[in-house]
This record gives structure tokens, C-alpha cells and sequence, in this order.
């Protein structure tokens, strides 16, 4: 774990999880998964609300890392349309695919790696996005910045400069903006670029765009034409508290009414679900840190052996009663609407989950990026 457990601990969980297992086994063999459900759900967050599907304004996008497709949905539904996904991973791949039959999805190692495409052919479309990998610059990591063989800045930064599009949008971990990241981000970033586009560089609270979850992005966009980026305006949030300096907002999705779970006389925005593919056993947590699992508590979800399914979530709570999420619970914590399927087994559709930018986020930068180039 990224985190410090001390052996006491580490032993309770052990313990717990092997127990865990034995009841699993036990319910499903007992063929108790036909009982009612311990969590009746009811009136759950429709993360489409959030993004309401806009017309198609004209302006093509060019997507790069694109993981499980949590920016390229987000743009989607702001109304550009895709000229192609860039991404290594086949079972990301199959996820666009399966979403997006009429995408030009390129995966795997070849057809989907950046290091390897030419851009050129791509000159005239509107805009690059993309997330370069984040773990180099993630605290959850080792912070190797530059020296890590996953950063991938120089190849996006590559992009641009080949297909020169009217705006480029990257988003990455807010650990990238750290003092000990200022020359790297001064030096693959800003000076590449600053010749040829004008750059914003913000921070983005994905609770604030009315995603139940607490998650902090950083995001670069950068306007070739400077009439363009004077009209650039940051989002602004849409969600917040009384009294915010944005004047009215909406009140914050939380976590248990978002998931439809009864009224406990508490609630809040869930933590941070955990970011990448593989923990060290292919986990199926979500749980990014010690401070994290008191809120889960709290909110009386089990943040780990998230299920495929809310059928076989049900049939094993955990043993102190919680809610034990499945895959789509988790996908409409960071703002996907259950529409949208993960292809793959439990850790990689939860690798995709974590990974991505939480589209309807996407959306708000998506909607001030048309704005400014179309008004
Ligand atoms: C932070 S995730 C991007 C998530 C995505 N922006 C979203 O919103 O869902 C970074 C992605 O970059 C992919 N990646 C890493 N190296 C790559 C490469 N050389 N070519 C293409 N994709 C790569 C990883 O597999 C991962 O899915």
C-alpha cells in the first residue's frame, strides 16, 4: 500500500479479508443471494444531468491517453466530435470501442501507442486533449517527474506542435504544480509551447461541478490565436455552498444520496476514489489513504472488493453491514452515467475509473473551450 499500516493493522485487514472470503463463499453456496436487498436504492445521481448533450458545434478533437474516456465523453457531450482516441491499453480500447462503435479508437501497443504515431495527418483538427500519464508527478508515487519512463509530456507536447490545433487541453494530478515540478512544467510545458499559444494553467474541483467526490485537477489549455484565449474564462463552479463568492450554487451532490442509500444523518462527498491500473494485487479498492477509510466509515460504505455487479454486491455485504459498491457505483462517483460500460475485470474497469478526468469536469472545460473559440 502507499500508505503506512502498522503490522497490527496490516493483520486486522488480513484477517478481516480472509473472513470476508469465507462468507462470500459461504452466502453464495447457501444460494442467499435471492433474499432482499440490505440497501434499498432509490432516487440515484444521473451524471448526464450534469452534462447535458449539446449540438454538434464543428469542432473536431484529437484525444490522446485516452484511458476509459472520461475526457472524451465529457467533450462529447459539450458537442465536439472525435477524430480519433489515442490509447495503450487494449481493455481501454475495448471500453471506447464498445461505447463508441463509430469512433476511431487506436489501442494496444502499436496502433495505440503515442510514441509511436505521426501526427501530421491529424493538421486541422480543432483541438488536442489528453491526461499524459499522472504518476510521475502523483504523491501517491514516487515523484520521479522527468526521470520516470511514464512521463509522457514531451510526446503530447509533440502533438501539438505537429497538428498545431486552435486549443490544447491537458489535465493532470495537482502534485504536477508542486515547487519541485516548477522547472519541469517551465520546461516541457510552458516554454515548447508559449511562442505559439497563449496558456492558462487552474485547478478544478470535480465536487464542485457537482461530481460526488472530492478530486483536484490541474489543467492546462492554451489558445492559438490570442483573440481566442482573451475570451477564455475558467469554469466557474456550478456546485458549492451558501454563500460562495460564485453567488448562487447548486447544493453539493454528496456520496450516499448520489447513490441513492438512505438518510443516516450523514453525508458528504466521497474521498478520492484511488487513481491507477494496478495496485500491488490488482486491487479491487478504492481506497486512497488512511485519512479516507473514517470517511468511508462515516459514510457506511465499504470501499473495498468493489463487485462487478450490484447483484453480487448484495449478495455478500460486508460484515458490518455497509454498502458494498459494485463497478457502476463507483463509475457514477466520478461522474460517469451508467450508461457508459468499463470492459475488463473489476481492477482494470476500476484502473479506468480512477484514471480519468470525471466527465462532467471535462464538460465544464469542454463548454468555456467552444465558448471561446466559436463566439
Ligand atoms: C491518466 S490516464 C488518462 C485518462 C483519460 N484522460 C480519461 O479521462 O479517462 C493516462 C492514460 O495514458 C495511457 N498511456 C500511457 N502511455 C501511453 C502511450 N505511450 N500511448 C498511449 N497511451 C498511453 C495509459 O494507459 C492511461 O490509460
Amino acid at each position: 500500500m502507499p500508505y503506512d499500516l502498522t503490522e497490527e493493522q496490516r493483520d486486522r485487514y488480513r484477517a478481516t479479508s480472509i473472513r470476508s472470503q469465507q462468507r462470500k463463499r459461504a452466502l453464495l453456496e447457501e444460494g442467499k443471494t435471492v433474499r432482499p436487498p440490505a440497501h434499498q436504492l432509490s432516487g440515484r445521481l444521473d451524471p448526464n444531468d450534469l452534462m447535458p448533450q449539446l449540438e454538434q458545434n464543428g469542432l473536431t478533437c484529437l484525444s490522446l491517453f485516452s484511458g476509459g474516456g472520461g475526457l472524451d465523453l465529457g467533450f462529447e457531450r459539450a458537442g465536439f466530435a472525435h477524430a480519433a482516441s489515442y490509447e495503450l491499453l487494449d481493455v481501454c480500447g475495448e471500453t471506447l470501442n464498445a461505447n463508441r462503435p463509430d469512433w476511431d479508437v487506436r489501442s494496444g501497443t502499436d496502433a495505440g501507442d503515442v510514441m509511436k504515431a505521426a501526427f501530421s495527418p491529424f493538421r486541422g483538427v480543432d483541438i488536442v486533449h489528453g491526461g499524459p500519464p499522472c504518476q510521475p508527478f502523483s504523491i501517491a508515487g514516487k515523484q520521479a517527474g522527468a526521470d520516470d519512463p511514464r512521463n509522457m509530456w514531451a510526446e503530447y507536447v509533440r502533438c501539438v506542435l505537429q497538428v498545431r490545433p486552435r486549443a490544447f487541453i491537458a489535465e493532470n494530478v495537482v502534485g504536477l504544480l508542486d515547487r519541485k515540478f516548477e522547472s519541469f512544467v517551465q520546461q516541457n510545458i510552458v516554454d515548447p509551447l508559449t511562442d505559439k499559444y497563449t496558456i492558462f494553467k487552474f485547478k478544478l474541483a470535480a465536487h464542485d461541478f457537482g461530481v460526488p467526490q472530492a478530486r483536484r485537477r490541474v489543467f492546462f489549455v492554451g489558445f492559438r490565436a490570442k483573440r481566442d484565449a482573451a475570451r477564455f474564462e475558467v469554469p466557474i463552479p456550478t456546485h458549492g455552498d451558501e454563500g460562495s463568492v460564485f453567488g448562487p450554487l447548486l447544493p453539493r451532490n454528496t456520496a450516499r444520496r448520489s447513490l441513492g442509500l438512505p438518510d443516516i444523518g450523514y453525508d458528504e462527498v466521497s474521498p478520492t476514489l484511488r487513481s491507477g491500473f494496478t495496485g500491488p494485487r490488482n486491487t479491487t479498492g478504492v481506497l486512497n489513504s488512511k485519512a479516507a477509510l473514517k470517511i468511508w466509515h462515516s459514510l457506511q460504505v465499504w470501499p473495498n472488493g468493489v463487485q462487478p455487479s450490484r447483484g453480487l454486491a448484495e449478495a455478500y455485504p460486508p460484515e458490518n453491514g455497509h454498502f458494498r459498491m459494485s463497478v457502476a457505483d463507483c463509475a457514477l462517483l466520478q461522474g460517469f452515467p451508467e450508461d457508459w460500460k468499463f470492459s475488463g475485470a473489476v481492477y482494470q474497469a476500476l484502473g479506468q475509473i480512477g484514471n480519468s478526468v470525471c466527465p462532467p469536469v471535462a464538460y465544464a472545460v469542454a463548454l468555456q473551450v467552444a465558448r471561446a473559440l466559436t463566439e
